[in-house]
């Protein structure tokens, strides 16, 4: 395997119903893996193996590991991509919601590399990749317990590299700024004023418009593919020069 090729491989992608998940399950099909979708909610036709799973149970997980193993007989690479989100300053969200939030985009994450480890350590060359958020490194109004979650998403990949350098397995994970994609379509849809607040999103990010579901893909595939093969514990910024540009 060489490049962005992905032939004879197998990939989970958690989330991949939709947005980022869903552009990456097709970029990585298109370039030769078996995808097996790991997410609540069916996508429209688009012949990527669904397999139903609920990030935040512990049961579901591994059944859906069990039946990805099951059916393509290895797995190579795992893209833990699957969130939900969370708005508000730390008064708008009661503790049940802050453990719900972290269930599904912390200890979901957990929950599938567990159940994943086994099989990374017997593929020759396994990569997770993580979707991680410009909220972990950057202060973004109301969104204190996504931004929480998105920082220990941050720790928890460096970590996952430190653990598993050694049974060769890189861990990395991605930044996005704001992207393109049905959640970012539903919070327009909840401001007072879309256009607006969709001008004010736009002028946020450095490039003056949002990324697109694809630009985040090709950096989760190239986190994935030996390309990256001397890279682990690293943070890849996909955010329209959000994270690190003052421009004026
Ligand atoms: N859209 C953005 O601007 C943006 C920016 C930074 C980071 N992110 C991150 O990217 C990831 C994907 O975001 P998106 O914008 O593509 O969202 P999306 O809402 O379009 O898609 C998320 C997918 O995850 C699935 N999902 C949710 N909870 C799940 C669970 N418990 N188990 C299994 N699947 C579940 C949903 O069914 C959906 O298909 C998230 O982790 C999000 O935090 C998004």
């Amino acid at each position: 395997m060489s490049g962005l090729d992905f032939a004879g491989t197998v990939a989970v992608v958690t989330g991949a119903s939709s947005g980022i998940g869903l552009a990456t399950a097709r970029l990585l099909a298109g370039r030769g893996a078996l995808v097996a979708n790991l997410d609540l909610a069916p996508a429209d036709g688009d012949g990527i193996a669904l397999v139903k799973c609920d990030v935040a149970d512990d049961g579901s997980v591994r059944a859906a590991v069990a039946e990805v193993v099951a059916r393509f007989g290895r797995l190579d690479v795992l893209v833990n991509n699957a969130g939900i989100g969370a708005q508000g300053d730390v008064t708008a969200n009661d503790d049940e919601e802050w453990h719900r939030v972290f269930d599904v985009n912390v200890v979901g994450i957990v929950r599938v590399t567990r159940a994943a480890l086994p099989h990374l350590r017997a593929a020759p060359a396994a990569a997770v990749v993580n979707t991680c958020s410009i909220a972990a490194t950057a202060g973004l109004p109301r969104r204190a317990l996504y931004s929480a979650t998105k920082g220990a998403v941050l720790s928890l990949t460096l970590a996952m590299a430190a653990d598993h350098v050694r049974d060769g397995i890189r861990v990395n994970c991605v930044n996005p700024g704001t992207v393109d994609t049905p959640w970012v379509a539903r919070l327009l849809g909840q401001a007072a004023d879309p256009q607006a607040e969709l001008a004010a999103l736009r002028a946020r990010q450095p490039m003056g418009r949002l990324v697109a579901a694809e630009e985040v893909a090709g950096a989760i595939a190239y986190l994935a593919s030996p390309l990256s093969g001397a890279t682990t514990g690293t943070v890849l910024a996909v955010d329209g020069g959000m994270h690190g540009l003052r421009v004026r």
